[in-house]
């Protein structure tokens, strides 16, 4: 390897370094950790299914369902940030991974599709996009590509920030978090969840079930989601979790049909989800506590231009990139890190420094944590997950398994299958999560 002198490492390079850990959408915690709850939740049949349409390197060998242990499931942690890492190579996916609605400004005003989007390609309608591929696809990288997408936007959707386009979803937003400058945006991807994080680490509890427990893998995030899982689906939230996928909210749908607009569609599909009434009672969130006091009123243009960015995209979204800046993300992305922020034409400008910038600290985390802000929205993007995956992908993992079992056992243990099947059938009718 050829040695670097210090004065052949540009100091921009190191500040984008630590940027570029800074600013990710969820950070890849908080994806891993969605997908991980959803695993939890999903059918077996289906834990194994996930085989034909992930690649090999998702598959884990899992102790349940006890009979005929050990069996080969894939998980759907791997790959739930592998829309944010492969951004470079699909510049046209970067807003799709947030929705912009028109007339939106927090704190002082909330307004979430009232007035329309500033894009009809949004978050919203990705989910519904990918959700559709991955119910009619027949196949290969494009279903692959559709469950890593629909696995990465269902948590997007739930980051509140990603809800608004204020200062770019907060990214515009400098403040300080635990003594060191951070955007507002990474606060709320990742920075609280690492504090959680680490001051969970000894958290190991078990959970209550062997289906529950064989989601985890031994990762960084399993005591965060293990206390998620315990003491909020099992406690905090245990009345209500399995409402939360539902889609029948009659007011929602008396609402939709009286509010006019154009995107009042959004939720009219075949499909078993409703990105529009699960994310519109999350939206006060924006206003509620991202954009609390001391989080300073955006100066929104002023600030883009200092930081060389353009108004209306995220440090996250993916630019135009030249071939040279495609090799470096690459081998970046190789090394496990981030995306850096900044435009092409001028990538290293680090946030200004402002020692008097206000610290995120007591009043305004405690209120986060003293409701669960965060927890919930993991936990509930991870139930809702589930529930499309369970709905969606059901019948036809169980199918694959009795034609397999037929293969196997001839005409009587498919006969056996097909009797199983039917137990099930019920709640096919509606989106599907399995108990606590
Ligand atoms: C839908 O998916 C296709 C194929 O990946 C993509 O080109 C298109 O931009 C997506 N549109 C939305 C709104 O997600
Ligand atoms: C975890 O460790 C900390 C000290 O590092 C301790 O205060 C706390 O009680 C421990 N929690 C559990 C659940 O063991």
């Amino acid at each position: 390897m050829r040695r670097l002198t210090h004065s052949s490492i540009p100091f921009t390079l190191i500040v984008l370094v630590i940027l570029a850990q800074q600013a990710s959408a969820w950070g890849a915690a908080g994806h891993a950790i969605v997908a991980t709850i959803a695993q939890s939740l999903l059918h077996p049949s289906i834990r194994s299914h996930l085989c034909t349409i992930l690649p090999s390197f998702t598959s884990y060998s899992s102790p349940y369902p006890l009979k005929g242990a050990p069996h080969t499931h894939c998980h759907l942690a791997t790959l739930a940030s592998w829309p944010d890492t492969a951004k470079w190579r699909m510049p046209w996916s970067g807003h799709l991974h947030y929705v912009n609605p028109l007339h939106d400004d927090p704190p002082s005003s909330c307004a979430y599709g009232e007035y329309g989007w500033t894009s009809e390609e949004n978050v919203l309608t990705a989910m519904v996009n990918y959700t559709r591929q991955l119910k009619e696809s027949k196949g290969g990288f494009e279903r692959d590509a559709a469950l890593r997408f629909v696995t990465h936007l269902v948590g997007d959707a739930h980051q509140p920030l990603h809800l608004t386009g204020r200062a770019r979803g907060g990214n515009d937003v400098i403040v300080r978090f635990e003594g060191r400058q951070a955007r507002l945006h990474s606060v709320w991807d990742s920075q609280i969840i690492n504090v959680h994080m680490r001051n969970l680490a000894n958290y190991t509890t078990p959970l209550p079930s062997l289906r529950i427990e064989s989601a985890l893998q031994g990762r960084a995030y399993d005591a965060y989601t293990r206390w998620i899982l315990n003491e909020g689906l099992g406690g905090w939230w245990a009345d209500e979790w399995e409402s939360w996928s539902s889609c029948s909210d009659g007011d929602h749908i008396e609402q939709q049909a009286t509010s006019g607009g154009p995107t009042n569609d959004i939720d009219e599909t075949d499909l078993p989800l409703c990105p529009m009434a699960w994310t519109k009672p999350m939206h006060p969130l924006v206003c509620k506590y991202a954009f609390a006091s001391p989080v300073p009123a955006p100066s929104g243009a002023e600030e883009a231009e200092q930081l060389g960015m353009h108004n209306g995209e995220y440090d996250d979204s993916a630019f135009p990139v030249s071939w040279g800046e495609a090799k470096r993300r690459r081998r970046r992305g190789r090394r496990g890190s981030g995306r850096r922020p900044g435009s092409p034409g001028n990538p290293s400008t680090p946030p200004p420094d402002h020692p008097q910038l206000p610290e995120l600290a007591d009043e305004y985390l405690e209120r986060i944590d003293a409701d669960k802000v965060i927890q919930k929205q993991l936990a509930k993007a991870g139930v809702r997950l589930a529930a499309i995956l369970n709905t969606l992908l059901l019948e036809e993992a169980q199918a694959a398994e009795a034609q397999q079992a037929s293969r196997i056992g001839g005409k009587t243990e498919s006969w056996l299958f097909t009797l199983g099947a039917s137990l099930w059938q019920p709640l096919r009718q509606r989106l599907a999560v399995w108990g606590f």
